[in-house]
């Protein structure tokens, strides 16, 4: 490194690193974080977002009763979003060499969120509402645990931890105008 670029590694070594790490893809010898840890934080939140998906797509189709058509939308649509974020984080997980995990056999145990059916719209909204605040809090502390070591990764993360407070919001005004769980039981 030379006196009068302090900051940047010089040109010539960073091409050399390039080529003889080409394998690696996307990830340079500047990577500074603990690259099997954060796919491995990666596959977790990627187990959540399909859980999540397959939860609220079950809800969609399960969500009874005179209010039930727009709850039962905004579930559908969530789904659809959660999907969106699967296949984004699969995609970081390929261009950090590693390998999307979407094995059926332990997708629960991996998710953060769990995968509850519920019986009332209410329930179904409530158990959303939880899910959501999981994925918030796990989300969060992804995004601390990468910190500057990969921007690109904490990136993502909170790009998606932003769509999952969204979600939680609408999760939370749908459950003040379907107040009807305690009743059902
Ligand atoms: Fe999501
Ligand atoms: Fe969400």
């Amino acid at each position: 490194m030379s006196d009068n670029q302090p900051f940047l590694t010089d040109i010539k070594t960073l091409r050399e690193r390039a080529r003889q790490h080409i394998d690696d893809g996307a990830v340079t010898a500047g990577y500074d974080a603990d690259r099997d840890k954060v796919i491995q934080l990666l596959n977790d939140a990627l187990a959540t977002e399909i859980v999540c998906v397959l939860r609220y797509r079950r809800h969609y189709f399960m969500a009874k009763g005179p209010n039930s058509k727009g709850v039962a939308d905004e579930f559908m649509a969530h789904s659809n979003e959660e999907q969106g974020h699967a296949d984004q984080i699969a995609e970081r997980i390929v261009q950090l060499g590693g390998e999307p995990d979407f094995a059926p056999q332990g997708l629960a145990t991996r998710s953060h969120a769990e995968y509850v059916e519920g019986t009332t719209l209410a329930d179904m909204i409530k158990e959303n509402l939880v899910a959501e605040r999981i994925a918030i809090d796990t989300y969060r502390e992804i995004v601390q645990f990468i910190g500057d070591k990969d921007p690109t990764s904490r990136r993502l993360m909170e790009s998606i931890l932003a769509v999952e407070e969204e979600h939680a919001d609408e999760m939370l005004d749908l459950l003040a105008a379907n107040p009807d769980a305690e009743k059902a039981h």
